[in-house]
């Protein structure tokens, strides 16, 4: 596992990241020992940054990252989320509720202070007011936080955050089918020290090339109820693309790749052939996902013919199918 320094925090974190909104039982029932195994995988093969949010089972993923965390001697860098719990989103945004938000996490996380907390794609209208970024600032003064970033939807959301002058981190949705934030945002995030934490890396599992058009998804899995965004922003859920669209477009981009080459591990790597990426945070519903994605910090690059082949197979084939925006 190689590691990458996280923007203005200066911690040094795993390229390979774990995403932890499947601990929460989201996905469907993830039993004690099964995240257990995931967890403590992840740590063995390098792993040692984690993102979860206080929404993610309504606090069961952060209360298991926590009760792990505390028996270990060597600490993981643990990145939760803020803004899209009830009391705050969409219109209960103030201080005090920030606060009282972040200290509940603390407490499930078992710390004095949060290494990174993120507002968690709070409205656009509430981020580009910059209240609430001054407010994470006031927070990261008193202790609460040790830094703060931002999880956002759109890239221009992105692009306003990344340029307030305390904000160390940036999560966005990218992948070898959202591909645009190369050009509109990697520049100006490298130019303000700003860490770049990819999301949704597998496009929500099509990109690890194992989905058929007759998988069935749990019903309290997103990807049954928000295939057309029904609950939240329609990006969160396979990119933004229609199922089927999804899954015909990885049966094609398996096709550029030379024979021996996994799509799940070209899409893994294309994302850390990216300079200013730090980490990417997949998720994983069981401990042998962890482990082989691990391994793509040690992966050679992807050839520049092939990054070439990419970059148009997303402008021709697939940019035009992503829904929402971008
Ligand atoms: N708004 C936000 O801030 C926000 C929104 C979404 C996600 N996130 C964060 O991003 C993380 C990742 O998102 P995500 O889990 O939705 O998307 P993802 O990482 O693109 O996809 C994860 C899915 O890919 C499949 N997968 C992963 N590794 C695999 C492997 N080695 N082999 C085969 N299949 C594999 C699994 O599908 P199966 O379950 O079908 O096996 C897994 O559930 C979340 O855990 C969360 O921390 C944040």
């Amino acid at each position: 596992m190689k590691y990458r320094t996280l923007g203005k925090t200066g911690f040094k974190v795993s390229e390979i990241g774990l995403g932890c909104w499947q601990l929460g039982n989201d996905f469907g029932p993830v039993e004690e020992q099964m995240a257990q195994d995931i967890l403590q995988t992840a740590q063995r093969h390098g792993v040692n940054f984690f993102d979860t949010a206080d929404v993610y089972g309504g606090g069961i993923s952060e209360q298991r990252i926590g009760q792990w965390r505390g028996e270990l001697s060597e600490k993981p860098f643990i990145a939760t989320k803020v803004g899209r719990n009830p009391d705050l989103y969409p219109s209960g945004y103030s201080k005090a509720s920030v606060r009282a938000s972040l200290e509940a996490s603390a407490r499930r996380l078992g710390v004095e202070a949060i290494d990174l907390a993120q507002l968690h794609c709070v409205p656009r209208e509430v981020l580009f007011a910059g209240d609430i970024l001054a407010w994470m600032e006031d927070l990261q003064q008193e202790g609460l936080i040790r830094h703060f970033g931002a999880s956002v939807e759109m890239i221009d959301e992105a692009v306003f955050a990344v340029q307030h002058p305390k904000v160390a981190s940036l999560q966005v949705l990218f992948n070898m089918f959202r591909q645009d934030a190369i050009t509109e945002l990697f520049p100006i995030a490298e130019q303000n020290n700003v860490g770049i934490i990819v999301r949704l890396p597998l496009a929500s599992g099509l990109l690890s090339g194992k989905m058929t058009l007759d998988r069935q998804f749990a019903e309290t899995d997103h990807r049954s109820y928000n295939q057309d965004g029904a609950a939240f922003h329609v990006g969160e859920t396979f990119n933004g693309l229609p199922y089927a669209t999804g899954v015909a477009l990885a049966n094609e981009a398996q096709a550029l790749l030379p024979n021996d080459m996994a799509l799940l591990d070209a899409a893994l790597r294309w994302i850390l052939d990216q300079p200013q990426v730090t980490s990417v945070i997949a998720g994983a519903s069981s401990a042998a996902q962890i482990e082989r994605n691990a391994k793509a910090s040690d992966l050679a690059p992807l050839d520049s013919v092939l990054h070439k082949q990419l970059a148009q197979f997303y402008q021709e084939r697939v940019r035009e199918h992503i829904r929402g925006g971008i």
